[in-house]
């Protein structure tokens, strides 16, 4: 079929794979990836994962990108797929006609476009008429090296310098307007960045698709940014993407700055994860793209008023969004600060100390949502409570909705701090007296935090607990289960139990209890039993598959060292590697291949191993 070479390409770097994916499958994050149960094989413990632009099911093997995807799930075909996708990007799906397809064919893409003038900006820049340019950008303290990695450029005064200097190139002045960098006016066309330093801005992959120019000095616009184009969306593209994602993959902190020169001026420090939008306020395509890289990033604001105004509804957009997995920091520069004058001013430390100072979304929201409002009045305190229980309703995510409720309620009415009148509520029955009822009021006990060594324990047991209800899963486990420490008196236990499997006598529980009490041992069995009834209170009606889930979710709690975790992730290499059809061999692998990886908490990558 004839479609464009980048029209499919296109239609990737719109519909992130884990979006398009999550409209079917619930996906969870799963240190730098995504898991959910594989819609192409039924399971019910996640083994499908949505990387960057694949998916890979380690229990069937499916792998493909969105197209296949959309292709296998619904039994589209290639074209229908395409069309299907198109739709959701908002993209015309170009007519696949003779013509059409030569007419592309002959035209550079507008990327190349794009990136011919990229070129001719950067040679002005470096030449003699980009010599004040030059000058500005090492003024401001941009290093040689800096202004060539971000590619920066002259534009030239304009008077069709560049469609002159493209020309030679067979690149026409309406290709130019295409994508961007020319403008129709009343006498043919005319540019869209003239003296002005030039940014180019590329995609999470590193196309080109489009440019930011910078006026020298005060006048206004300050910055200009190119038009929306085919490959250039403002509520989609951040500056600096390409590079920051490099930089995250390799532990950099993810940070979201304002501004083009602070993302260039973090990089230069070395904080090399920095983003920032493109003369628009974050939005949620923005911050999906953004969590694809890093669960937590920080967002940097300027201490003033507007920035504190920008900040909160960066927060109230991001609240709108948040799971257990996504989430934000916030960092509140001094006042009058961005991320590029507080470098230039204390270099990295300084920036380094501020960023120390970043505060999750959760520890900062009450302050943020108190700003101008009025607590001195029963209605003031009503409207504060109303803002504060939508803030936390606005959560989609059930259990984390009610964590921030509570949070939120708690910071409300700290004992009642404002006195002896009761802040209003937003709603509720009146009590038997027909006055206002009493303030929503702390009912969470002082937690004295919990030992983890008696938690390990605790979970240690459970899992013997669940393998005496589940007999059948020893074989399975039984080596594993070998290295989690019990408490002595259990020790016995898993002893017999083990002994027991080895028989080969048939694995129930009515002949596992009856040999264990034989053996004296009915006392630890009811223990196990009760601690079970009491915590895994709907064990007994649970499957054999989610028995070993909880089993395993247990396991992956377990502290055991990264040198500890390599070692069985190596032995489980081995057998896999002598058993290549054993499908268990297969799933304990994956199973140590992601605990690893979260050990490593998404600093190095799977790959490696
Ligand atoms: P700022 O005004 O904070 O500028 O705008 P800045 O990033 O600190 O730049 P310098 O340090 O003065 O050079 C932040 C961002 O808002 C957008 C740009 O993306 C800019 O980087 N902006 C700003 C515009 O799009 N147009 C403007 O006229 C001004
Ligand atoms: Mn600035």
């Amino acid at each position: 079929m004839a479609l464009p070479a980048n029209f499919l390409e296109e239609l990737r770097a719109r519909l992130p794979i884990a979006t398009v994916i999550g409209k079917t499958v619930k996906l969870t994050r799963s240190g730098r990836e995504r898991k959910g149960c594989c819609p192409f094989h039924g399971e019910k413990t996640p083994s499908f994962y949505v990387y960057d632009d694949h998916y890979h099911c380690f229990g069937c093997g499916e792998h493909g990108d969105i197209i296949t995807f959309v292709m296998k799930s619904t039994g589209a075909g290639f074209m229908e797929a395409v069309e299907d996708l198109a739709g959701q990007a908002g993209l015309e799906v170009p007519k696949p006609t003779p013509q059409a397809a030569e007419a592309q064919a002959r035209r550079a893409t507008l990327a190349e476009v794009l990136e011919a003038a990229c070129k001719e900006y950067q040679l002005w820049l470096w030449g003699q008429e980009g010599r004040a340019a030059l000058d500005y950008l090492r003024g401001r303290g941009l290093a040689d090296d800096t202004i060539r990695r971000f590619q920066l450029g002259w534009s030239g005064e304009g008077r069709g310098q560049l469609a002159a200097a493209l020309r030679g190139q067979t690149i026409k002045p309406d290709q130019l307007i295409e994508a961007g960098l020319m403008k129709q006016g009343e006498r043919g066309p005319v540019d869209m960045f003239f003296s002005r330093v030039m940014f180019p801005i590329r995609d999470r992959r590193g196309m080109l698709i489009s440019f930011g120019g910078r006026i020298m000095g005060d006048g206004q616009p300050k910055y200009v940014n190119g038009p929306e184009t085919a490959l250039f969306s403002k509520r989609r593209s951040l500056y600096g993407l390409n590079l920051a994602r490099e930089a995250v993959r390799k532990g950099a902190p993810m940070i979201i700055a304002e501004g083009y020169m602070d993302v260039i001026a973090l990089s230069q420090a070395g904080f090399a994860g920095a983003v920032a939008p493109l003369g628009t306020a974050l939005t949620e395509e923005h911050l999906e793209e953004i969590w694809r890289l890093s669960p937590e990033p920080v967002v940097c604001f300027d201490g003033d008023a507007a920035g504190q105004r920008a900040a909160l509804k960066t927060a109230e957009m991001a609240l709108t969004q948040l799971t257990p997995e996504k989430s934000l920091k916030l960092l509140r520069l001094p006042p009058k600060d961005d991320p590029d004058s507080l470098i230039k001013r204390g270099g990295r430390v300084a920036f380094e100390a501020e960023l120390a100072k970043a505060q999750p979304l959760s520890a900062v929201l009450f302050d943020m949502l108190k700003l101008g409002q009025d607590v001195s009045t029963p209605e003031g305190r009503a409207r504060f409570w109303e803002r504060l229980a939508a803030a936390a309703n606005s959560i989609p995510n059930r259990v984390l909705s009610k964590e921030y409720f509570n949070l939120l309620k708690k910071q409300y009415n700290p004992n009642d701090k404002w006195g002896r009148t009761n802040p209003g509520r937003s709603q509720g029955a009146k009590n038997s007296q027909g006055r206002s009822p009493a303030p929503p009021s702390v009912t969470i006990p002082p937690r004295t935090p919990p030992d983890p060594e008696a938690v390990q324990l605790r979970r240690a047991r459970l899992m013997l607990a669940i393998l005496l209800a589940f007999p059948v899963m020893i074989l399975k486990v039984e080596e594993m289960f070998s290295r989690v420490r019990l408490p002595p008196a259990d020790e016995a236990l898993r002893e017999a139990l083990h002994a027991f499997a080895s028989t080969g006598k048939p694995l129930d529980t009515d002949s596992l209890l009856s040999h264990l009490r034989s053996l004296g041992m009915d006392q630890q069995v009811r223990a196990l039993e009760a601690l079970a009834k009491a915590e895994l209170s709907l064990l007994r009606e649970a499957s054999l598959a989610e028995a070993e889930d909880a089993w395993w979710d247990f396991y992956e709690s377990m502290d055991f060292s990264r040198s500890e975790l390599q070692a069985q992730c190596d032995e489980a290499k081995a057998f896999y590697d002598a058993n290549p059809t054993d499908r268990a061999a297969l799933d304990r692998l994956t199973r140590y291949l992601h605990l690893l990886d979260r050990a490593r908490s998404g600093a190095a990558g799977l790959e490696e191993i």
